[in-house]
């Protein structure tokens, strides 16, 4: 007989330890998993989303490029839509974020009849030029953001939102 048997108290104690492990795993794996999905998710950061603005139909007068796109913040998904001011500069596409760097209304081209060449905010005057430098003397500090920006097909693609490049 070997002196290494297990007492009833021992074989309860491991059975226990299992079994209550077991079920400590059970219930903590699908927490875990909950809480870093976001993380285990592919992203498209760096996507191009595709507008249905033709580029031969734009000229070097900015217009209003109106898209939408699936926004995923942690376990929620909503349909984002935006806009962006979009003109030919010679052979290359320019787009402009049309939020104010002052407070962030939205700007129009040529709004302000005393200055149709520019960008103007309605909501304290702020003005800027077509290449989106702001107008000293008027509330924006900054220049309009630019997005990137390609030609898929014939048509605009907007990337991500840059800090402008061609002031
Ligand atoms: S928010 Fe545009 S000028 Fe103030």
């Amino acid at each position: 007989m070997s002196n290494n048997r297990v007492s009833r108290r021992q074989f309860l104690g491991y059975t226990l330890t299992g079994v209550g492990g077991f079920m400590a795993a059970g219930m903590l794996m699908p927490m875990v998993r909950f809480a870093v999905d976001p993380i285990l998710q592919q992203h498209d950061a760096g996507d191009f989303i595709l507008t249905d603005t033709a580029v031969a139909d734009l000229s070097e007068e900015p217009v209003r490029v109106d898209f939408a796109y699936e926004q995923v913040d942690a376990w929620y998904t909503s349909e984002v839509t935006s806009s962006a001011w979009v003109y030919k500069e010679g052979d290359k596409l320019v787009a402009l974020s049309p939020v104010c760097k002052h407070l962030g209304c939205t700007v129009n081209w040529a709004a302000d009849p005393e200055h149709p060449t520019q960008f103007f905010c309605p909501c304290h005057a702020g003005r800027y030029e077509k290449n989106g430098q702001n107008v000293a003397g008027t509330p924006p500090l900054g220049p309009l953001d630019e997005f990137e920006v390609e030609e898929r097909d014939g048509f605009v693609a907007l990337g991500a939102v840059k800090a402008n490049t061609i002031v």
